[in-house]
């Protein structure tokens, strides 16, 4: 079933961000990339969090409605304290620890040209024997739901090129590619 995040959904959630990301196995500190890409919704804005639940929590997206006040925040409570929890800014980033931290310390905020008709933005994630049986499409219309519901008038987020499966994904539920950098394929749709 899929239900809203609970506070103690929190662990399963950052695992489950690790274990989806691009190199699983290759980071000394576990919980670096779920601190990027899953702690700061859970904070800020949990409403708009849901889980996948089949006894134990296979996957999850999170989202905001307002991608710059979300920003705003990080930058004020979510990055400064992390980066007094890992405080070394890696120039030259080699390890996926390194890259993470250097996020941590040079996060760029998304292209105006994006979040100017696409407000809100989403990450989703599941554990791979969960995916293909319809889950993702039911997290992102209650997700899409509940943006529209709090005044949204558009979602965006960014998708790695090489990620082909999500961007087939993307498109089947009914995102459209905006722009094309050489890192990241942005997609959005307007409600
Ligand atoms: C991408 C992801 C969220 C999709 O969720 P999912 O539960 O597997 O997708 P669903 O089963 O709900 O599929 C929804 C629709 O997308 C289509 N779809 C999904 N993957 C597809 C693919 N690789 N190629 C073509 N269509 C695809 C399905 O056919 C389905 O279409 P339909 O509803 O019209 O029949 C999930 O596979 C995942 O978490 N992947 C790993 C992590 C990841 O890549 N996250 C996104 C990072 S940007």
């Amino acid at each position: 079933m899929i239900r809203k995040f609970r506070l103690d959904d929190e662990y399963a959630v950052y695992d489950i961000c690790l274990r989806t990301s691009s190199n699983p196995d290759g980071f000394d500190d576990p919980q670096l990339v779920g601190h990027v890409y899953a702690g700061p919704y859970l904070r800020f804005s949990p409403q708009f969090a849901s889980v996948v639940d089949e006894g134990t929590v296979l996957g999850y997206i999170v989202g905001t409605p307002d991608t710059r006040e979300f920003e705003a925040r990080c930058r004020e409570e979510w990055w400064p304290m992390l980066r007094k929890r890992y405080p070394d800014d890696p120039a030259d980033p080699k390890t996926p620890d390194e890259r993470m931290i250097r996020i941590i310390h040079h996060f760029l905020p998304a292209p105006e040209e994006i979040v100017k008709d696409h407000p809100s933005h989403l990450h989703i994630n599941l554990l791979d024997g969960t995916r293909g049986k319809g889950y993702g499409r039911a997290l992102i219309e209650r997700l899409t739901d509940e943006l529209i519901e709090a005044g949204s008038p558009g979602l965006h987020f960014g998708v790695d090129p090489a990620n082909t499966n999500a961007l087939a994904f993307y498109r089947a539920v009914g995102f459209a590619e905006l722009r094309r950098d050489t890192h990241t394929v942005w997609m959005g749709r307007r409600f």
